[in-house]
């Protein structure tokens, strides 16, 4: 399932909303993430910063938590939107956060900065290349 233009607007525009909500005062980096998921509902979420600072949540895991709530299943594509003059990328657990429920590697990620302009294109697959995913537990034998 790819995107349409109509849809790669709404799913920008939600991740730039979901940025204004961010609650980043020890940082200053306000970050937003909306997905698409395979049931055509967009799920977004920011980044929450706690005084405790390894407690704060990022704005991909949040989008992916919202996603898992709401009922959704797969990823089909996601936007991340961080300040202008950045390429706000996913950190290495949001990587594998998103991994779980996409394509290891065609699933779209698109970067964007505050305004929704896109600054990047990549995939899940270049983002995390030889990825451990569900798959790698199916052969899993039982715990001893
Ligand atoms: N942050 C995200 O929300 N997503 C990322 O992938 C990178 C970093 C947040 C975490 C923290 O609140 C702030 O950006 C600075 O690291």
């Amino acid at each position: 399932m790819s995107i349409d233009e109509v849809e790669m607007k709404e799913l920008i525009a939600a991740a730039v909303a979901a940025r204004s909500r961010s609650y980043s005062p020890y940082s200053g980096y306000a970050v937003g993430a909306a997905v698409l998921a395979s049931d055509g509902v967009i799920y977004a979420g920011c980044n929450v910063e706690n005084a405790a600072y390894p407690l704060g949540f990022c704005a991909e895991a949040n989008a992916v938590g919202n996603m898992i709530m709401g009922g959704g299943s797969r990823i089909v594509h996601v936007v991340v939107t961080g300040p202008n003059g950045d390429i706000c990328t996913p950190c290495g657990g949001c990587r594998q956060q998103i991994r779980e429920f996409a394509s290891a590697e065609t699933t779209p990620v698109t970067i964007c900065d505050a305004d929704g302009v896109i600054v990047l294109k990549t995939d899940v697959g270049a983002l995390l290349p030889y990825s451990f995913g569900p798959e790698n537990l199916r052969n899993a034998e039982p715990a001893k």
